[in-house]
């Protein structure tokens, strides 16, 4: 794993074995470039030889000697850093995520990288650290558990963010924070990467169990289908009885010292696989489906960065795990259920089991505590890669202050959300004859997201400020984001610890 510190030397007094050099397309007339040229003089040829023009995404690495030592320069280019939905900060999330990845390829054991003026991202310096380290370990993350050459080879460099000194003590906390937000985040990624035959309802229990066991101030309960009877979870048991893997509900709770604090609720989808159970998925549909828990992974990893954060919030975080399988016991197409809070359903599809275990988990969240802001995150519909691909997560609510507060914290972090439309027009799509509501939207309505969204409404008490996040697109394969990697992206995690960090009632 890289290492990050902080230097208060300038840039080129660092003795170390790698030079970052973040280049816009006007590098020419830029004072790195000339300060570079007076070390190394034909640089600025040797760039152009290259048809290095410091655009978004190129990159250059040169070797040379500085003090008498083999260097390796590694040239980024930033563009003009467009001040567009933030992209500025995204684009220099990915300028450290190109930089990690070159620096890691050539073993580099020591690099320094200039944090660039912070006026320009409109953000304070602090978080302009933050982000970058954030980014710098989440490029660092690889899944290499079952990889028999590459486990436990880690890279273990050293990256320095050469900073000037203004704010020493806002950096050094801005470091601090992001370490802990990154780590939740790479442990998020590991869970969701894990094997379904491994990453069982049961083992996902116990890692919750584990992060509390480690982190004062965070308490996690575990109950399984006994309980879950008892308070008439009829939709969380209609998609765990179909498996041979007991079902677990965990609740992780984070108590502030603050007695009168607000609450925040998060719920996860956590379906460890989804067979598409009765209503079997065909086989190419089925590949990939360990990753129907990656919303309950998120909860997980956000609560393990909250409890260390101690924000003065109370957060309880839901996660109902299951495995969606058919069988003899498994719920089938025509059966009507009960939830916990007494609404009926009609079981059209199977497949459609998320919604069912989060039913439950919302009505959970409510009867137990009263929260003042409910947010569930799932992987919960295909369309939802139809509408958004994979570079935004799809967010449905009614609430117009909770929709802005989450798209600022998305643009902030790199979680970014896009609402999509959510108003009565698509109530009717899930209509039964025979129950309150059928559990997947009538084909003629498509917008599968948004129908989605309307089940899960039935089962939000008046007056609760909910927000239902679908992550389906974004929580993994995301394609040409280095920073992100091939597999699970932890999706999530950033967004919902920057909203609940700079929450206030
Ligand atoms: N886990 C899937 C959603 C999904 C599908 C995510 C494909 C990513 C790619 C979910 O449980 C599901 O199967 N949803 C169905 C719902 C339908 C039957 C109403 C879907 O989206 O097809
Ligand atoms: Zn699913
Ligand atoms: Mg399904």
């Amino acid at each position: 794993m890289v290492s990050i510190e902080l230097t208060k030397k300038i840039y080129w007094d660092n003795n170390v074995e790698g030079y970052v050099i973040l280049l816009t397309e006007d590098f020419e007339s830029s004072a790195d470039i000339s300060f570079i040229e007076k070390f190394y003089p034909h640089v600025l040829s040797i760039l152009k030889k290259h048809k290095f023009k410091g655009k978004v995404g190129q990159s250059f690495t040169l070797t040379a000697l500085k003090n008498e030592k083999l260097s390796q320069f590694v040239f980024i280019g930033v563009g003009m850093w467009d001040r567009v939905w933030h992209q500025e900060l995204e684009d220099l999330r990915r300028a450290v995520g190109a930089a990690v990845l070159k620096l890691k390829s050539l073993e580099v054991e020591s690099a320094v990288i200039q944090v660039p003026e912070h006026n320009v991202f409109g953000v304070e310096q602090p978080e302009l650290v933050k982000q970058m380290a954030i980014a710098a370990f989440m490029s660092d993350y690889k899944f290499t558990t079952f990889k028999s050459e590459e486990k436990g080879k880690d890279w273990s460099g050293r990256l320095l963010l050469a900073t000037d000194v203004r704010n020493d003590a806002g950096r050094e906390a801005a470091l601090e924070q992001a370490k802990i937000v990154a780590k939740a985040i790479n442990h998020t990624r590991h869970l969701a990467d894990m094997p379904p035959n491994i990453a069982t309802p049961t083992y996902v229990s116990e890692q919750a169990k584990k992060i509390a066991g480690g982190v004062q101030g965070l308490k996690c309960a575990v109950f399984g289908r006994e309980l879950a009877e008892e308070f008439g979870m009829g939709g969380f048991l209609t998609v765990d009885v179909g498996s041979e893997q007991e079902g677990k509900f965990v609740v992780l709770e984070y108590e502030p010292e603050q007695k009168d604090a607000p609450t925040i609720a998060i719920v996860g989808k956590g379906v460890t696989f989804d067979s598409g159970g009765i209503s079997l998925k065909p086989a190419s549909y089925m590949t990939g489906m360990k990753f129907d828990m990656s919303g309950a992974a998120a909860v997980m990893g956000t609560m393990q960065a909250i409890a260390q954060l101690k924000p003065s919030v109370r957060v309880v975080g839901l996660m109902p795990l299951v495995e969606n399988m058919p069988s003899g016991r498994a719920g089938k197409q025509d059966d009507v259920i009960t939830f916990m809070n007494g609404k009926t359903a009609e079981i059209v599809n199977t497949d459609a089991e998320g919604r069912l275990i989060l039913a439950d988990a919302l009505c959970y969240a409510q009867k137990f505590y009263d929260p003042d802001i409910l947010i569930d995150v799932a992987t919960l519909t295909g369309s939802c890669l139809h509408a958004l691909g994979h570079s935004y997560t799809a967010l449905l609510t009614k609430d117009e202050k909770l929709s802005e507060l989450l798209r600022v914290s998305g643009d902030m972090t790199g979680d970014r959300v896009w609402p999509l439309p959510f108003d009565d027009d698509f109530k009717d799509a899930i209509k039964s004859s025979v129950a309150d509501m059928s559990n997947s939207g009538t084909p003629t309505y498509k917008a599968g997201t948004i129908t989605a969204a309307f089940f899960l409404n039935n089962f939000v008490e008046k007056g609760v400020s909910w927000a239902h996040l679908d992550i389906a697109g974004t929580a993994d394969g995301v394609p040409g984001v280095n920073y992100l990697g091939k597999g699970a992206t932890g999706v999530g995690v950033r967004l919902l610890v920057d909203f609940v960090m700079k929450y206030k009632r």
